[in-house]
């Protein structure tokens, strides 16, 4: 049987996935991408530490072979990202005296990065997460006091999109973050999404990176981020896709009291029903959200194996470790 994912899902939206170079060389993971997904993004290599480690060196080769594999199969490439606060090298925010940049400085840096990179792949790399997780995880700030925003306060993002509009005018451009299913921090991004709209920022989108567990969010809440952020005329994406065994609360940096990481048929099954409600609700706003793409591909290699919790197995995909469909597979494609 060669129909996949992509087919069940042809009248709705792109099915994607986030590979490394490696996992697009492997036969086995290769063939299930695919059988599977017709978008791909790469996990880490487009981002500003790995593709650009130092002022005058860029490391396209990473990037380049993503990009040429989905030219081969006809997959679509979602580009993430052009602005974060992680995985950004350090010589970016400082000169050659070790001093922190002025925000003069730094806005042309992230120009020449923006229009470097969004240009190499023009044509190729149909959309792009221009600025990652700027809300911070505190309820009584607003923006993460990243070093972008203590040199440049909000400016960063304003200009981030208009350096990557003017680079590639075809881009779709998104806004991405986690959390935005709870209400407080999705109020947070809903207030920088309408304030980048009324200022003409050229944004088209929000991706919702979705890392969820399988006991949150509810169906109300997912409901309700979606038609909140549709209503400022932004499409929607589900940028992250994966479903812990594990609660995400507080997250803990250790192992919980008596936690193991044994998955149970019981949280296989659990599993499977929030990610049929997360599903049902897709289908339902498929004129809205535009793309769904899982991170990672299998069990068989998650980043949930080391974060929050490092060395804690994690179940949180469609494919389990030997790369076969699970019951979570079933649940997304039998409606
Ligand atoms: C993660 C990757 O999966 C890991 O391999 C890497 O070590 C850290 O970053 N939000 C994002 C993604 O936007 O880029 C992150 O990816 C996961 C959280």
């Amino acid at each position: 049987d060669t129909k996949g994912l992509k087919d069940y899902y042809r009248k709705y939206f792109p099915l994607g996935v986030a590979v490394s170079p490696y996992s697009i060389k492997q036969t086995q993971q290769a063939g299930l991408i695919i059988r599977e997904f017709n978008s791909i993004t790469p996990e880490n290599a487009m981002k500003m530490g790995p593709i650009h480690p130092e002022e005058n060196r860029y490391n396209w080769q990473d990037a380049d072979s993503i990009v040429a594999f989905a030219q081969a199969h006809g997959l679509k490439v979602r580009g993430h990202n052009l602005c974060w606060h992680e995985q950004t090298p350090r010589w970016l925010f400082y000169d050659q005296q070790g001093t922190l940049l002025s925000k003069e400085i730094l806005l042309k840096r992230l120009r020449d990065h923006i229009f470097t990179v969004v240009n190499r792949y023009k044509g190729k790399i149909y959309a792009w997460d221009v600025v990652n997780e700027a809300i911070d995880d505190d309820s009584t700030h607003f923006l993460r006091n990243s070093l972008w925003y203590k040199i440049c306060g909000e400016d960063f993002i304003y200009k981030a999109f208009e350096y990557a509009h003017e680079a590639d005018p075809k881009a779709v451009l998104f806004y991405n973050d986690y959390n935005t299913e709870r209400p407080e921090k999705r109020e947070r991004v809903y207030k920088l999404l309408k304030k980048l709209i009324d200022a003409k920022v050229p944004i088209n989108a929000v991706g919702l990176q979705a890392h969820w567990s399988i006991y949150e969010p509810g169906q109300k809440d997912l409901i309700t981020t979606i038609e909140r952020f549709a209503s400022l005329g932004l499409k929607v994406q589900i940028t992250e896709l994966d479903m812990s065994i594990y609660p995400w609360e507080k997250s803990p940096r250790e192992r919980l009291p008596g936690e193991s990481d044994t998955y149970t048929q019981d949280l296989e099954q659990k599993q499977a029903d929030q990610y049929a409600m997360a599903f049902k609700v897709f289908r339902k706003y498929k004129d809205v959200i535009t793309g769904v793409t899982f991170w990672n591909i299998s069990d068989q290699h998650t980043w949930l194996d080391e974060y929050p919790v490092k060395g804690r197995k994690n179940y949180p995909l469609l494919f389990d470790q030997n790369l076969q469909r699970k019951k979570a597979y079933q649940s997304v494609t039998n409606f």
